[in-house]
């Protein structure tokens, strides 16, 4: 029976659930070389919401930051969670601005490449898979799970099928939200094992509905061997389970990892220190390190959500949040049940809240929106209705061609577009997907003198905390 092999994620998707993704290089460095002789399959460390996190709220270079964690962990697998042909960001870029993000990633030591994409649409992985493979990356392609009429079992194994026929070597269950229960999922894993015998099947679920640890173990039973979990300081909760509890609960069992325990207890500890410093300053929220079981209504994941609650706040509409959760599922039943995770959460979630606070629903439609309708994000997971389809484009169609075929290349653009500003050959990818939030970092780095290069990524200084 093949042992369980972990992906660590508190560098990623740990601090991305449960501290607005605010952990900065200098805090992650000291402890490398101690993640470094843990053992695990992989750490995830680059991608989701890290890159624009880093350039909006951090004044971080992304690239330079995965320099320094290629440079301090040596023996470790690193892995970046990509969004198809989204890569960083939020809306489809053309092909050449994938393959380049996908090659630059893959040179500055990336060795992993999960990707999504939030429709499932296998259209929008072509470019990233390829690219992927041309570059000697191992592709875990991930389905997005979610519950509606059309997401049964049979739909996802189909999904995966594609991915696998684009040249994925792992299939990933992505289940954002947490929703996923420990049954459905053995049915599921059972499903996928019996259909692609001889495929890595992985499972990425997070504890918001307090499901995720019995879900791991039934997913474990029936196939799955590769699971993502965080370190305990920055697990459970809205985040990923605990790395030592996953660890525990399959020891002295056939699946049990081998994993280092002094070294983990010792990161273990190091990131306690950072977290009670988070909780202080008020980056952590105690309402999301509770199982939040309102998570299953909704299905909206926590960053999201978050996201959502603050423009809630801004307009003064708390008071208005259970009817906001009931039309984020009509919205999104209207939008073909696409599943809740970037960019798409956002476009649904925007359009629900517009709806409640217009009083009526579709009075105001955001351009997002339309463009969701309209094809431009990739092929709904059910068709909308007709007559919906018109009230939304009125006479305009929607398109049927994978919504890259008419993204003209621009490489050549934002390499002209970034010369003023550029120290690395990296920066115009920086600027093709953030636009202005890339610009004004540029300029702050410009004004900092603040220069980027290897060398000092190795002398990169490190405080005590
Ligand atoms: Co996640």
């Amino acid at each position: 029976m093949p042992k369980l092999k972990l992906t660590e994620t508190i560098l990623r998707d740990g601090q991305q659930s449960l501290a607005m993704t605010r952990m900065t290089t200098e805090e992650m460095v000291p402890i490398l070389p101690t993640l470094d002789r843990v053992g695990y399959h992989s750490l995830e460390v680059f991608g989701g919401a890290t890159f624009d996190v880093c350039l909006r709220y951090l004044n971080e270079d992304p690239w330079h930051r995965l320099r320094v964690l290629r440079a301090n962990l040596p023996s470790s697998q690193l892995q970046m969670l990509f969004r198809g042909q989204s890569a960083f960001g939020y809306r489809h870029y053309p092909d050449d601005i994938v393959q380049s993000t996908v090659q630059r990633a893959a040179a500055g030591g990336i060795d992993i490449m999960r990707v999504y994409d939030a429709l499932n649409d296998y259209r929008n992985l072509e470019t990233a898979i390829a690219t992927a493979k041309r570059e000697r990356l191992t592709v875990s392609a991930a389905i997005c799970y979610t519950e509606s009429p059309v997401h049964t079992t049979e739909y996802f194994v189909n999904v995966a099928k594609e991915y696998i026929n684009l040249g994925a070597d792992a299939i990933c269950i992505k289940d954002a939200s947490g929703i996923l229960r420990p049954y459905e999922a053995y049915q599921l894993v059972k499903a996928l094992r019996a259909e692609l015998p001889s495929v890595q099947l992985q499972l990425h679920t997070h504890t918001t509905a307090g499901l995720a640890a019995m879900t791991v173990l039934k997913a474990v039973e029936i196939g799955v061997e590769y699971v993502d979990t965080a370190l305990s300081p920055f697990a459970e909760g809205s985040s990923l389970p605990a790395t030592e509890a996953m660890t525990s609960a399959f020891a002295n069992t056939p699946y049990a990892p081998t994993l280092d325990g002094t070294a983990l207890e010792e990161a273990a500890l190091y990131f306690s220190q950072i977290r009670t410093r988070y909780i202080k300053e008020g980056l952590i929220s105690p309402d999301i390190l509770r199982a939040n079981p309102e998570v299953c209504v909704h299905q909206m994941p926590t960053g999201t959500y978050s996201q959502l609650f603050e423009q809630v706040c801004r307009m003064d509409a708390t008071d208005r949040l259970p009817e906001i959760y009931e039309e984020i599922c009509r919205v999104r039943a209207d939008a073909g049940y696409a599943s809740l995770v970037t960019p798409i959460a956002q476009v649904i979630g925007t359009q629900a809240l517009r709806n409640v606070l217009d009083g009526e629903r579709y009075k105001t439609v955001t351009p997002d929106f339309r463009a969701l309708i309209g094809g431009s994000y990739g092929r709904l997971p059910a068709p909308a209705e007709p007559i919906f389809v018109k009230q939304i484009l009125g006479d305009e169609l929607p398109i049927s061609y994978r919504p890259a075929d008419k993204l003209l290349g621009a490489v050549e653009k934002y390499r002209n577009l970034v010369a003023p500003y550029a120290e690395q050959d990296e920066d115009f990818l920086t600027l093709a997907m953030f636009e202005d939030v890339a610009k004004h970092y540029f300029e702050e780095r410009k004004r900092q003198k603040y220069h980027l290069d290897f060398a000092a990524s190795k002398a990169f200084p490190v405080h005590p905390i």
